[in-house]
């Protein structure tokens, strides 16, 4: 299979703290990956770098072979129409409706008349049981639809990849359950993605396989289906709180 996204020899410091030694990974077309790794580990900016909010300090990340790195503003601007970010906190305009916010991407990027606009942000809303919602504004929504809404916004532009930030943190099981329909859902349709968590049921029912990030590096790779089967070795260790 292709390699859609590739890290190699990633390194990224800030001051004088060594964020990343030495980052080297790659997820293939179609695969979910899981990014795990303890709190401050640097997993938002492995995110963060490739949508180029972030540059590494050498290294390279490839995107279908090529080097983002090396891309001006104007080119990464091009890139994050392919490639969202599910912010960790919904990232939602306050100011408005749960339709605007989902229009706003549309309106700003395309070339899609106001009708359909309408059509595409409803059918969305309709695929993620979020349709009686459309007239509310953010602040009047719980947490987990705030969640929810937050990821339909960053997925509206039909994506090719799709960059998850704990999006089940601190969620009930009912909008877990939502979530993870909504991982599955992208995946169904052929994107590839990246899935930071520390919620392993959500892990395992989205994931192909699962990265360990740690001190810098990436230490583990391990299909989720050897590791159901197997609960020994270091993502289980990570897992069961027995190493940082
Ligand atoms: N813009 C920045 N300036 C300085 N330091 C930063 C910046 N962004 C991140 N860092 C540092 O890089 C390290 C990794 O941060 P990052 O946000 O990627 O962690 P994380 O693995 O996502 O953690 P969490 O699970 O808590 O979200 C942290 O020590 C953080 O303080
Ligand atoms: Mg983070």
């Amino acid at each position: 299979m292709a390699k859609e996204i590739e890290f190699k020899n990633f390194k990224k410091s800030f001051g004088q703290k060594a964020v990343h030694e030495d980052i080297s990974f790659s997820v293939e077309k179609g695969e979910c990956l899981g990014l795990l790794g303890g709190s401050g580990a640097g997993k938002s900016v492995i995110l963060k770098s490739l949508i180029g909010l972030m540059k590494p300090d050498s290294g390279s990340i490839f995107l279908e072979g090529q080097d983002i790195t090396l891309l001006n503003e104007d080119e990464m601007v091009e890139i994050r129409k392919q490639v969202a970010y599910v912010f960790q906190n919904g990232a939602l305009f306050d100011s408005m409706t749960v339709f605007d916010n989902l229009a706003y991407p549309l309106r700003e990027h395309t070339t899609l008349t106001e009708s359909e606009i309408e059509k595409r942000v409803h059918d969305l809303l309709n695929e993620f049981n979020l349709a009686t919602d459309d007239l509310l504004y953010p602040g009047e929504l719980s947490g987990g639809m705030q969640k929810r809404v937050g990821m339909a916004r960053s997925i509206i532009l039909g994506p090719e990849v799709v960059l998850y930030d704990e999006p089940t943190a601190g969620l009930d099981p009912f909008n877990i359950r939502r979530i993870q329909e909504m991982i599955l859902a992208m995946k169904a349709k052929g994107v590839t993605s990246i899935f930071v968590t520390h919620d392993m049921p959500s892990a395992f029912a989205c994931c192909d396989r699962i990265a360990l990030l740690r001190k810098g590096r990436i230490v583990h790779v391990e299909s989720v289906e050897k590791l159901k089967q197997n609960d020994t070795g270091m993502i289980n260790d990570f897992v069961n709180g027995m190493t940082a």
